[in-house]
């Protein structure tokens, strides 16, 4: 049953694979979302639970996933049920797409308003805007932003019409050849950040040190917490549990070696967040500024550094075009399953699906961004739009979708196949995925669960 190509195209080579994979893996998730939460818990021992979390949870539902994406070569919910039949297990387990779908749903709302917000630095960086800026001004100018709903509804709009753009075309043929080349410009700059860090010399050393010494006291009490929010992040930045890279899969050649491609993605995806904290920590602490204080972390530190080092505008600008691109290849993997699944459902032109898909979550936007300002007293469990569907998609919707993945492969397909998929790697690092899969990923998702709830 195993179809070797896939009706909306294939990647051209396992090198465009492993560019379109990271271009869904580095995104806002690693520069921005990673230092705030990093940020929120502490540092060091949030980062080291962080890497637990990808090496032993990530990188095995990882492997899960493009395996499962390949075999099907369909969207993530037809793809569930026709490998679900293949092994005469319950249809039932399409129900995985269908939650990825809304997880995809949800993320993108609230992700293309962050990526709205690149936008608009990037603009105010092109027109000098953070010449000598100083910790206060910085902060008052994101706090401004945040406060203008035409403002963020215009860049919400401008960067949904991109997104829509590259769907409307099909993965292999319009994001390839974005990725090529600038996801290593992305992680050049971030190189000249850190240099920029290094050469504030107190500082960066303790910044190394807030984000590499490990001191389980700084969960203070909140430790439950603190260990799933570092597990949803794990998910969230490697694009995991909603079918994203599931989809990518679908798209792979069955010669690629899985287990040699996920370990080059989730390598890079965890580098580029590493070196965006080594970058952010320093600033925050060199002007007293406090690494807890949310989703405006970045947008409130960046900004003194570009402010005060030489070249500091034209650093900006491309900084902020960089995160852009970023946040756009990842987006355009949070469309694609909804976009793939109404083309192969529906019948629909893949323009239209695309268009479709990207009209509701543009609606669902406007919630998320009037919750930063008109709508902010509207809460659900005390949160508003923007801060629910941050947390609840990444600690919650995430994880359950990468559980069942988990399960899954490792007790519903059989033996058989999965080592057939995997068998590009040797026979201990099978094995070794096998245990993960099987009893660490599914058991360490839910003990952390119901850790954090307060259950055991
Ligand atoms: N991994 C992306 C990032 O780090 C976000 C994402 C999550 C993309 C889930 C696809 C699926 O920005």
């Amino acid at each position: 049953m195993a179809t070797s190509t896939s009706i909306h195209g294939m990647w051209s080579s396992r090198f465009a694979f492993i560019l379109a994979a990271s271009g869904s893996a580095v995104g806002l998730g690693n520069i921005w979302r990673f230092p705030y939460t990093a940020g929120e818990y502490g540092g060091g021992a949030f980062v080291l639970v962080y890497l637990l979390c990808v090496g032993m949870i990530g990188i095995p539902i990882m492997m899960a996933e493009v395996m499962l994406g390949r075999r099907g070569r369909q969207s993530p919910i037809n793809t569930m049920r026709a490998l679900a039949q293949a092994q005469a297990a319950p249809k039932v387990w399409q129900f995985v797409g269908w939650l990825g779908i809304l997880s995809g749903f949800l993320i993108l709302s609230f992700y293309s308003v962050v990526a709205g917000w690149t936008l608009a630095y990037m603009l105010r960086a092109g027109m000098g805007g953070f010449a000598g800026i100083d910790a206060a001004a910085s902060s008052q100018v994101f706090s401004s932003l945040i406060a203008d709903p035409w403002q963020l509804l215009l860049w919400h709009s401008v960067f949904m019409v991109m997104v829509a753009l590259v769907v409307a075309r099909g993965v292999s043929g319009g994001l390839e050849q974005a990725v090529r080349f600038l996801m290593p410009a992305l992680f050049a700059l971030l190189l000249v950040m850190v240099v920029y860090a290094a050469t504030q010399s107190g500082a960066f050393v303790q910044g190394l040190e807030y984000l590499f010494r490990p001191d389980f006291a700084e969960f203070q009490g909140r430790a439950g917490e603190a260990i799933l929010s570092a597990m949803g992040q794990a998910f969230f930045s490697l694009s995991l549990g909603m079918g994203a890279i599931m989809m990518y899969g679908s798209y792979l050649s069955s010669q690629a070696s899985i287990t040699q491609n996920v370990v080059i993605i989730a390598g890079m995806d965890t580098l580029v967040a590493l070196l965006a904290g080594m970058a952010i920590f320093p600033i925050v602490l060199a002007n007293g500024l406090a690494p807890g204080s949310g989703p405006g972390l970045i947008f409130e530190t960046l900004p003194i550094a570009f402010g005060q080092m030489p070249g500091g505008q034209f650093f900006a600008v491309l900084f902020f075009l960089l995160l852009l691109f970023a946040a756009w290849t990842s987006a355009i993997s949070l469309l694609e399953p909804l976009t793939a699944w109404l083309v192969e459902n529906r019948g629909w032109q893949r323009p239209v699906a695309a268009a479709i898909g990207t009209g509701l979550i543009w609606l669902l936007g406007i919630a998320c961004l009037l919750s930063l300002n008109l709508w902010s007293d509207i809460t659900l469990f005390g949160k508003g739009f923007f801060d629910f569907f941050d947390y609840a998609t990444s600690n919650v919707l995430l994880p359950i979708g990468g559980v069942l993945i988990a399960v899954f492969a490792g007790w519903v397909l059989s033996r058989q196949v999965t080592a057939a998929e995997l068998m590009g790697g040797e026979r201990r690092g099978y094995l070794l995925w096998r245990f993960l899969i099987r009893y660490i990923s599914p058991v360490g998702v839910t003990i952390v669960f119901l850790n954090a709830i307060g259950l055991i």
